[in-house]
């Protein structure tokens, strides 16, 4: 007689034992399945030659050999970094110009982690070309992203990285994240250059359960259109990077080129009822297909059109073509869920978030969907990423995918006991897993989705958290900012995951 113990019902949050961590390695993972960390230059570096700055930063630019070491201390197959525009490139005459020492701090952080001498393990750099930092002299020439005129800057900036670093680069990433790029840095007015809709102006409406009441002061007030604009230049200038990607370096270079955009998992407010149902549609469509449609096939979501009416850009051919299947893989970055409701549509002037006429919560009849962390947008819903998974490979026809970022915050300042980190970590590797084929060869029937090929967790260091400053942690490895000498010191989390990256080994 078999007895089948159920175990007692535990929730995909709950803080797993020590037996249970042990018990999770990345053997249950195909043995290419790429496991790594993510970061972004100007959340890193520290101050750049023409003066703007996230202050010291993580002193990065100084201190990178060294967490390149902790990088293969860890285990990690690939990290995923980006390249600030303007420590590369300077403008002379309106020509762009190479910066030396740009260049050779990139050269030299990609070196080191491909670095094999003396036994070391080789990893893959994920290269993000654009994280948010538009140069400072384009933002004051004509308005950056607002302007046509950026895709030609930009495709001239790429270019020098792909020159220069394409022999060794083989993961490229045009953009990262313009949905909240748009929203935070022209809609709400949060985020850089700091301009936002009328509403946002005025009041704290809502947003995807993720703004504060910063937003009320932003000087900057636009037309409710321009973020559609903005998300049209970089579509435009996305494409035209992977063209020039796959016209002029592919071949040679035999990498891959994608983009990175974030999604989170939404749930109808109340799942009888038809119009919340739509509302999720409507919601996808706004958050995701906003941009992964016009890559899918050259178009906006047609309920977009329909909303948004005249004030959507149009693409013509020529660039419809052009972003047709224009990525070789896709990045997603993956860290919270909410409910989402229909709303009456706003009767005055419409923008980017009420457009939709979308209400999107957290909490449904008093309890929140997950448990909360330190960031007010980020409540932890690891079933999620499995959903999102299979969700787009059904819609957008299987794409190659890389979890590109997924990560928990924390306000404990100092506390490197993190194991709500390691949990959230555990739980949505848990989940991965479940859409990945068996590595015994034992397929069950359950759906799959077998084009997942990594993930990289956000983040490595604690870090600059955009307009939290550094009173928000996501990293495995904490930095001690009260020190100038900025120490780290590997969390629960980092140990955890060297664990589950080499499970032979005892002891670290
Ligand atoms: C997404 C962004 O790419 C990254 O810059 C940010 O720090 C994390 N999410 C956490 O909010």
């Amino acid at each position: 007689v078999i007895l089948l113990i159920h175990p007692a019902a535990r929730s995909d949050d709950d803080i797993p034992s020590d037996a249970e961590l042990a018990a999770f390695n990345r053997t249950s993972f195909p043995s290419d399945f790429l496991f790594g960390a993510a970061s972004s230059a100007f959340q890193y570096e520290d101050k750049i030659a023409d003066g703007s700055n996230a202050s010291n930063a993580d002193e990065f630019y100084k201190l990178h050999q060294e967490d390149v070491s902790r990088i293969k201390h860890i285990g990690l197959d690939a990290f995923r970094i980006s390249i600030s525009w303007s420590r590369l490139i300077l403008y002379v005459d309106n020509r762009p110009v190479l910066r030396r020492q740009g260049f050779e701090y990139y050269n030299n952080l990609i070196n080191g982690l491909l670095n094999t001498s003396d036994g070391q393990r080789r990893v893959e750099p994920f290269v993000t070309l654009f994280h948010w930092d538009t140069p400072q002299v384009l933002e004051a020439k004509y308005g950056g992203f607002r302007n046509e005129a950026i895709v030609n800057d930009y495709v001239e900036y790429v270019n020098f990285c792909f020159k220069l670093f394409g022999d060794r680069v083989k993961y490229w990433v045009t953009f990262n994240e313009p949905h909240n790029f748009v929203g935070m840095g022209y809609a709400t007015g949060q985020f850089a250059p700091g301009r936002c809709t009328p509403e946002f102006q005025y009041q704290y409406a809502f947003a995807v359960g993720r703004f504060d009441s910063s937003s009320q002061n932003c000087p900057e007030g636009n037309s409710g259109t321009e973020p559609y604009i903005v998300a049209h230049n970089i579509l435009r200038a996305h494409a035209a990077a992977v063209e020039l990607y796959r016209k002029n370096y592919k071949d040679s270079q035999k990498g891959k080129i994608g983009i990175v955009l974030n999604v989170d998992w939404l749930i109808p407010y109340d799942e009888n009822n038809a119009s919340d149902i739509q509302a999720v549609d409507r919601a996808f469509a706004f958050l995701f297909g906003w941009f992964m449609q016009p890559l899918y096939n050259g178009s906006y979501p047609a309920v977009m059109r329909e909303y948004i009416g005249d004030r959507l850009p149009k693409f013509n051919r020529t660039e419809s073509k052009m972003l047709n299947g224009s990525y070789d893989f896709l990045g997603l970055n993956y860290y919270t869920a909410g409910y989402a409701m229909d709303v009456e549509c706003s009767k005055g002037p419409k923008n980017y978030y009420t457009d939709p006429c979308i209400n999107i919560t957290k909490q449904r009849n008093g309890k929140n969907i997950g448990p909360k962390s330190c960031s007010g947008w980020l409540y932890v819903y690891p079933r999620g990423i499995r959903e999102l998974l299979l969700f787009t490979k059904n819609k957008y026809n299987n794409p190659e995918i890389y979890i590109t970022e997924n990560g928990f915050s924390t306000c404990n300042h100092g506390d490197i006991n993190d194991k709500r980190r390691t949990a959230y970590h555990y739980h949505h590797l848990k989940f991965i897993k479940s859409v990945l084929p068996d590595v015994d060869g034992v397929e069950d029937a359950i759906e799959k989705n077998k084009n997942v090929k990594g993930y990289l967790l956000w983040s490595l260091l604690d870090d600059f958290e955009w307009n939290s400053g550094y009173t928000v942690e996501f990293g495995i490895i904490h930095v001690n900012y009260t020190k100038d000498s900025l120490d780290r010191k590997y969390k629960h989390s980092a140990m955890w995951y060297k664990h589950f990256l080499n499970p032979l080994l005892k002891e670290i």
